[in-house]
C-alpha cells in the first residue's frame, strides 16, 4: 500500500483534532481509500500544553522548516491560522513540491487566488474543504457537484456565534448583551467576539465562496459587511409576527454579469429553509441553473467536524498522488461569466426599518413623505406601543427600493426632530 506521509503545523484544536482523527482511523481510512497516511512531523510553537492525543516526543518540533524542507513529506497541513507566516508557509511549502492543505479562511479570502495559480503551476493539489462550513462539504459540492452550473445564488449562515446569539434572542427574548454572554459561557463565542458579530468571519468566507462559484475575486475589505450588534430583540418579536426571521447572513447573488456580495443581518420568511437552522448550527442554501435549490446544513465549528473535513482534504491529496497523477485539476476554475462586483447603493431590496418617534399627530406623514420622495413605497406599517415615556417605535416593511435611495431617505428622516434615535435598517430576502 503507498503510503503518504503528512506534515502538520499547529496543533491547537483543529491540529490535534486532526492528529487524533487520523492516529485513530488510519486503519479505517486505509481500506476505505486504500493510501496510508503517516504523520511524520507536528510542528507547534508550544510543546508544553497537553494535548487531546499523545504523540511521540521525536514527531514534535517548533521549527517549521522541520516540515517545509523534509524531502519526506508529502503534504503540509497548516493549521495554525492568521495570515503571517501562514501565506508563507502556503507558498514554501508549495514551491517545495509539496501539496497544502488548510482550515484558514482569512489566509484564503486574502491570498487563495494566489496560492490557487502557484498550486496549479506546479501541478499540486491545495484542500480547504475546512475553511467555509466547517465539517459541511461545501468546497467539494460547489467545485466538484456543481461542476455544470452556473451558480445564480448562495445564502450563508456561516458563523455558528452569531447564530447563537439571535437564536438565544429570538427563543429567549434577550438583549444581544446577554446572549453574548451565554454564548461565552458556553465556550462558542471568544473573550474577543469582535471578529464574529461585526460580520468579518462570514465576510471571509463568502470572498471563499465567491472565488469558488463565480470565479470573482473579492477581499473583505471588498464586501459590504455589517454586523448584528444594532439588532434589538424587539425587531426579533417583531419580524417574527410578519412571519420572518432574523439572520446574519453572507450574500452573494447574480444578476446577469454582475455580482452581489453583502454579509449582514436580514430578514427571512419563516417558511424559507434558513429559517429554521438554530444555535451554533451552519447552513448554506445554493441555488443553481441546472440543479435549482440545495441546502446543505451542520457543524460548522469544533475540533471534530473541522477535522473530518481536513482529513478529507489529505484523503482526497493522497489518493491523487498514489494514482500518479502528474496534472491536478485546478484548485479554482477562475471563470469569465461575471464581468463585475456590484456596490451596496447598487443593490435593490425590500426592507424592515424601526422608527423611533415622538408619539405626536404627523410623524408617520413626514416619514412617508421623505420615503414617497425617494420612490420607496411602503407596503405595511404597524406602531407599536410605547415604549418608553412618549416614544413609539414605527415598523415598516416596503417594497423593493435602492439601497442608495434608501440611505437619503433615513439620512433626512432620522434628523427630523420627532426622531428620538437612529432608525433600524434590515433588508430583507427570500
Ligand atoms: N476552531 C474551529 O472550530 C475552526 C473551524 C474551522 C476552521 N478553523 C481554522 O483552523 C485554524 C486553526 O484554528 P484552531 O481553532 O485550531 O486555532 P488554535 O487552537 O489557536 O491552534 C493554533 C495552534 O497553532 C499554533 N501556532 C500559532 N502560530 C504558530 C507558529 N508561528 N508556529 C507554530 N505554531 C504556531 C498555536 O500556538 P499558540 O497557542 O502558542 O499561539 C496553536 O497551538 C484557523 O485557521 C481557524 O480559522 C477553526
Amino acid at each position: 500500500m503507498k503510503k503518504i506521509n503528512v506534515g502538520i503545523i499547529g496543533f491547537g484544536t483543529i491540529g490535534a483534532g486532526v492528529v487524533k482523527a487520523l492516529k485513530a482511523r488510519r486503519r479505517f481510512l486505509a481500506d476505505k481509500s486504500g493510501v496510508d497516511i503517516n504523520i511524520v512531523r507536528i510542528c507547534d510553537k508550544d510543546l508544553k500544553t497537553r494535548r487531546p492525543v499523545n504523540v511521540p516526543k521525536k514527531l514534535l518540533t517548533k521549527l517549521i522548516g522541520k516540515v517545509l524542507y523534509d524531502p519526506s513529506i508529502d503534504v503540509v497541513v497548516e493549521l495554525m491560522g492568521g495570515l503571517r507566516p501562514a501565506k508563507d508557509i502556503a507558498l514554501e511549502a508549495l514551491r517545495n513540491g509539496k501539496h497544502f492543505v488548510t482550515a484558514n479562511k482569512a489566509l484564503l479570502s486574502d491570498s487563495g487566488r494566489e496560492i490557487f495559480e502557484l498550486a496549479h503551476k506546479l501541478g499540486l493539489c491545495v484542500g480547504f474543504e475546512a475553511s467555509v462550513g466547517g465539517g459541511i462539504p461545501i468546497i467539494r459540492a460547489i467545485k466538484e457537484g456543481f461542476v455544470a452550473d452556473h451558480i445564480d445564488l448562495v445564502y450563508g449562515i456561516v458563523n455558528g456565534t452569531s447564530n447563537f446569539i439571535l437564536t438565544k434572542m429570538a427563543e429567549e427574548g434577550l438583549g444581544f448583551g446577554d446572549a453574548l454572554r451565554i454564548a461565552q459561557s458556553k465556550g462558542y463565542a471568544e473573550n474577543d467576539p469582535s471578529l464574529d458579530i461585526s460580520g468579518g468571519d462570514s465576510a471571509h468566507k463568502l470572498s471563499i465562496l465567491a472565488l469558488l462559484g463565480f470565479g470573482i475575486e473579492a477581499k473583505p475589505k471588498n464586501i459590504y459587511t455589517e454586523g448584528m450588534t444594532h439588532i434589538e430583540a424587539c425587531d426579533i418579536e417583531y419580524a417574527n409576527e410578519m412571519g420572518y426571521a432574523i439572520k446574519l447572513l453572507a450574500i452573494a447573488k447574480r444578476s446577469g454579469r454582475a455580482l452581489e456580495l453583502r454579509v449582514h443581518p436580514t430578514l427571512i420568511p419563516g417558511k424559507h429553509l434558513l429559517s429554521g437552522v438554530n444555535d451554533v448550527y451552519n447552513a448554506i442554501f445554493v441555488k443553481g441553473d441546472l440543479i435549482g435549490d440545495n441546502l446543505f446544513y451542520g457543524k460548522g465549528a469544533g475540533a471534530a467536524p473541522t477535522s473530518s473535513a481536513v482529513v478529507s482534504d489529505i484523503v482526497s491529496i493522497a489518493k491523487t498522488i498514489s494514482r500518479g497523477c502528474c496534472k491536478v485539476e485546478k484548485c479554482v476554475a477562475f471563470k469569465k461569466d461575471i464581468d463585475r462586483q456590484k456596490s451596496i447603493d447598487e443593490i435593490r431590496t425590500r426592507y424592515y426599518i424601526r422608527f423611533s418617534a415622538i408619539d405626536k399627530p404627523g410623524v408617520l406623514t413626514k416619514i412617508s413623505g421623505i420615503l414617497a420622495k425617494y420612490g420607496i413605497s411602503i407596503a405595511h406599517v404597524t406602531q407599536k406601543q410605547r415604549k418608553s415615556q412618549k416614544v413609539v417605535p414605527i415598523i415598516m416593511m416596503t417594497h423593493e427600493a435602492l439601497e442608495k435611495d434608501m440611505t437619503k431617505a433615513l439620512k433626512e428622516i432620522d434628523v427630523l426632530s420627532v426622531m428620538k434615535k437612529k432608525s433600524v435598517r434590515i433588508r430583507v430576502e427570500g
